[in-house]
């Protein structure tokens, strides 16, 4: 049965007993806690959590999952993926345990013909948490599966919870005996490889703290509802229905294999070694499409460095596999052919796609190439140090600084028939892990405990009245101080504070946060930053400029009107940009990121090649005649579906529900967008992009000021220019002109005074001559020249002299300073050579005494020092050298 099929009869079952069709969300929904949504229930948490009434009672889904934490097992095992679907159904205080079992029982155990997924009731095993007798009865009264064929484990196995504070549970999962040549009898408490986990069934009823229960952490209180979660794993139901022998050989995941057999000519299955290098490809091609489909950019932190991570896993497997040359676009292509028909968005945005995984492989390779190099030297020079085994901190350079894999280290190790020091390697690791999580706890504890502001929303979410209103009486309904509840805040102090409703736009979509006064009898607050630090929660960050404010106090609001309207002039600029750029570059350039702030907005997009100046000029000529037009900014909320219907831009980091907010401007631009904006675009004035850059693999960014700001900043450079006009005496089109003239004279000029000067310094050559005083028949000029002769006047003086001296034997040594430094050149006749005396010798002889060195040919030799004083006892020294 075929993947698509799985998940088509999955959906259709429980859409036929009253179950919500509800489609994926996105990889990388906004959740503080969350790198990636890593289960189906993700989306729903509002609803468990009784923080959101759920818009139906039941549901079900097909999830994109993400889950890195093994990546090391990935092609190792048979059932490791990093990208994975997970089918569910869930119960928001509707049926409970019952109704999971019995439901989950009838959908794999009923044949194809009756459109279930047809396993062997016999082959059947359920697992159930220690302490819940319950459900193992319920197993017992509902379904054949007898006694034997249910085990208790404990809380490690039968506990689950999202891996952080939040809604958790028991749970009762559902194994599949693949039969004994696949491992040892006992059931899934044996053997997790014969016996495979295909659905689990979580009884979501409870929340947990820090610690988790899996860990024997408390449970902190009940959720408001009995509520069920549940998730087949759908590549492990494909495994098994298509009989294969792992995740990684099933429909939506093979073909990429097949594609990397055909690079690389090696062929799956001959050796164990190259399967998994297969198998790591092929999985990781898959979430890398599926990564930067939902909105991902390869980086250095977080997200996308996971995303680097598996597309340089991809490239280096390749290459084990003896391939060279870039792959990715090609396996983006077979990976969109394969998972399109459940997920269109990959085909709609495949140029963009493409485009990253394009950029991000070229730059890997650069990468390797540099890397390559320092691995050769490093090896030759093991080499030639008579070892062996490459230095640890070597392999530990190529890979902090190179982002060489170690096991490529390795591999070009071998082939150099050399070894590394891979504990060596291993404990510099171990090291910066160390100093990364030490990081990483800094800047965690900057953020509190999450669970005091999930308190706060039990009241309920902040109603966000800065649409239409800046100004606005509301109650204070929490107040933090340091991040723990207070009951008040006097005069002077700083703290967080909660209202029940705010005209103040807290940070979010690029657009920063409003700023203002928080006004009540007797007191006074300066409101400088709001956060939603949890979904639907308005922290705002004030001092408290006089009287005290408590829990309760009534407040007014006054947002800086002045500032939030440059504001809503920037984001209203880069909705403008964004739909020109677009236009310019096609849909393949998204948005990968913006910040709008008072007067000046910055857009960063992602495009394959180079963006020409040209190009900008055209994206501002286009969005200044728009502003011409004037169009109304009409918003609206609609559905998600509705919204991608009329064409909205859909960014990620998409908020929870499936109401979205769109803001149009005319038919030339449409958002889904929570920001707050112009009523009309001619209000913008004139918008002026200032700089253009490219940030990083594939992302260029461009920034513009807007409205007076801009204006300011033309005068500023109209300034500028006719100052320049004036100075240099003409008309300011004539100004690129003057210009290089004056610069080309300057260097005329520059290069006639160093002639001059070489003449100048020549011309002392015979004066210098004349001074050669003989020492054993040698004649030698030992001169300190006049200060600031550079090196090359004084090769050339020196040399100058030497031919003064003719076919006598002689020794011209000439001393430079300048300032605490001096340089110093020694030159020999043919004929003081014969006497044995080298020019770079007698360097040797005297640099000690002008703390100096050097070196060179026996005619001619020089060097430089940094002790001036030396220079008489240097003369010395060489003297000595000539005499003895
Ligand atoms: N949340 C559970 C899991 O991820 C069931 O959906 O396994």
């Amino acid at each position: 049965m075929e993947t698509h099929e799985i998940n088509n009869r999955f959906l259709t079952f429980f859409e036929n007993s009253g179950h919500s069709r509800v489609p994926s969300a996105s990889l990388i929904l906004d959740d503080p806690n969350l790198l990636f949504v890593n289960a189906g229930m993700v989306q729903f948490k509002p609803y468990f959590l009784g923080e959101v009434p759920p818009p139906y009672p039941r549901a079900t889904s097909i999830q994109k999952c993400v889950r890195t934490g093994d990546i090391d097992e990935v092609g190792k095992t048979t059932r490791h993926n990093t990208f994975f679907q997970m089918a569910g159904n869930f119960s928001f205080g509707d049926y409970f345990k019952e109704g999971a079992i019995e439901r989950a029982w009838e959908l794999i155990t009923s044949s194809q013909a009756d459109g279930g997924f047809g396993f062997d009731p016999s082959r059947i095993w359920a697992t159930v948490y220690e302490h819940d007798a319950e459900t193992a009865g319920l197993w017992s009264r509902l379904t054949d599966l007898p006694a034997e064929r249910i085990q208790y484990r404990d809380a490690e196995d039968n506990y689950w919870d999202m891996g952080v504070p939040g809604p958790g549970g028991p749970c009762s999962e559902i194994y599949y005996d693949r039969g004994p040549e696949y491992g040892r009898e006992g059931g899934p408490a044996v053997d997790e490889d014969r016996y495979l986990e295909i659905w689990n069934l979580v009884f979501m009823q409870e929340i947990r703290g820090e610690v988790s229960p899996k860990q024997g952490g408390p449970v902190l209180g009940e959720l408001p509802k009995k509520n069920i979660d549940t998730g087949m794993g759908v590549e492990r139901v494909a495994y098994l229905l298509q009989g294969v022998e792992n995740v990684y050989e099933t429909d939506l995941v093979r073909p990429v294999i097949a594609r990397a057999e055909e690079f690389s000519g090696h062929r799956y299955g001959a050796n164990h070694i190259d399967d998994v290098r297969f198998r790591v490809i092929a999985d990781h091609a898959r979430s890398g499409v599926m990564l930067i489909g939902d909105g991902v950019n390869p980086g250095n932190e977080a997200r996308g460095y996971v995303l680097r991570r598996l597309l340089r896993r991809i490239v280096r497997s390749m290459r084990l596999l003896g391939v060279h040359e870039p792959v990715l676009p090609e396996f983006a292509k077979v990976v969109r052919d394969a998972m399109a028909p459940s997920y269109p968005e990959i085909s709609r945005d495949f140029d963009r796609i493409s485009d990253v995984m394009r950029a991000e492989e070229e730059a890997f390779l650069a990468t390797l190439t540099s890397g390559s190099r320092i691995f050769d030297m490093a090896a030759e020079e093991t080499k030639r140090s008579g070892g062996g085994i490459l230095a640890g901190d070597k392999a530990f350079q190529l890979h902090d600084t190179y982002g060489f894999p170690i096991d490529l280290t390795l591999e070009m190790a071998s082939e150099q028939g050399l070894s590394v020091d891979e504990d060596g390697f291993r404990t510099l690791m171990q090291q910066q892990r160390e100093r990364a999580k030490a990081d990483a706890a800094t800047r965690k504890s900057g953020h509190g405990d999450l669970s005091v502001y999930r308190q706060l929303l039990e009241s309920g979410e902040t109603e966000f009245l800065g649409y239409t209103e800046l100004q606005a009486a509301a109650k204070v309904v929490g107040l933090l101080a340091d991040g723990a509840p207070v009951r008040s805040v006097a005069e002077g102090g700083k703290a967080e504070l909660v209202l029940d409703r705010t005209p103040f736009y807290a940070e979010s979509g690029g657009q920063i946060a409003d700023t203002g006064v928080l006004v009540g009898s007797g007191v006074e607050l300066k409101v400088l930053d709001v956060q939603k630090i949890v979904p639907g929660l308005f922290v705002h960050r004030v001092e408290v400029v006089s009287g005290e404010v408590g829990v309760g106090t009534e407040l007014t609001g006054s947002v800086d009107a002045h500032r939030r309207m440059a504001i809503e002039r920037s984001h209203s600029a880069t909705h403008l940009v964004h739909a020109a750029v677009r236009g310019a570059y096609g849909k393949r350039a998204a948005q990968a990121g913006s910040l709008n702030s008072p007067g000046r907005m910055r857009f960063d997009f992602t495009t394959a090649g180079a963006v020409s100046a040209d190009v900008l000029t055209e994206v501002e000529e286009e969005v200044n005649e728009y502003l011409q037009t004037d169009v109304e900014v009409q918003s609206y909320v609609t559905t998600k579906d509705k919204a991608l219907e009329l064409g909205a831009i859909a960014l990620f980091g998409e908020k929870y529900g499936n109401d979205v907010r769109v803001v149009d401007m005319g038919e030339y631009s449409r958002e889904l967008c929570g920001g707050t904006h112009v009523d009309r675009i001619g209000q913008l004035g004139l918008v002026k992009l200032v700089g253009d850059a490219s940030i990083g693999s594939g992302v260029h960014r461009v920034e513009a000021l807007v409205g007076q700001d801009a204006l300011r900043y033309v005068r500023k450079e109209q300034l500028l220019v006719s100052q320049l006009a004036g100075t240099l005496k003409v008309p300011t089109d004539e100004l690129p002109a003057r210009i290089e003239d004056v610069l080309t004279r300057l260097r005329n000029a520059e290069k006639e005074i160093e002639q001059l000067r070489t003449r100048e310094v020549l011309g002392s050559a015979g004066s210098l001559a004349d001074k050669a005083q003989d020492v054993h028949g040698v004649a030698l000029v030992a001169e300190r020249l006049a200060e600031g002769v550079d090196s090359g006047g004084v090769r050339a003086l020196a040399a100058e002299v030497r031919n003064r001296l003719g076919s006598r034997p002689g020794v011209v040594a000439l001393f430079a300073p300048a300032g605490d430094k001096v340089s110093f050149v020694v030159a020999t006749t043919a004929a003081a050579r014969d006497k044995g005396f080298a020019a770079g010798k007698l360097v040797s002889a005297f640099a000690a005494a002008v703390d100096g060195r050097g070196g060179g040919k026996p005619d001619l030799a020089q060097g430089g020092g940094g002790n001036p004083t030396g220079i008489e006892q240097a003369v010395k020294d060489l003297r000595e050298a000539l005499a003895g």
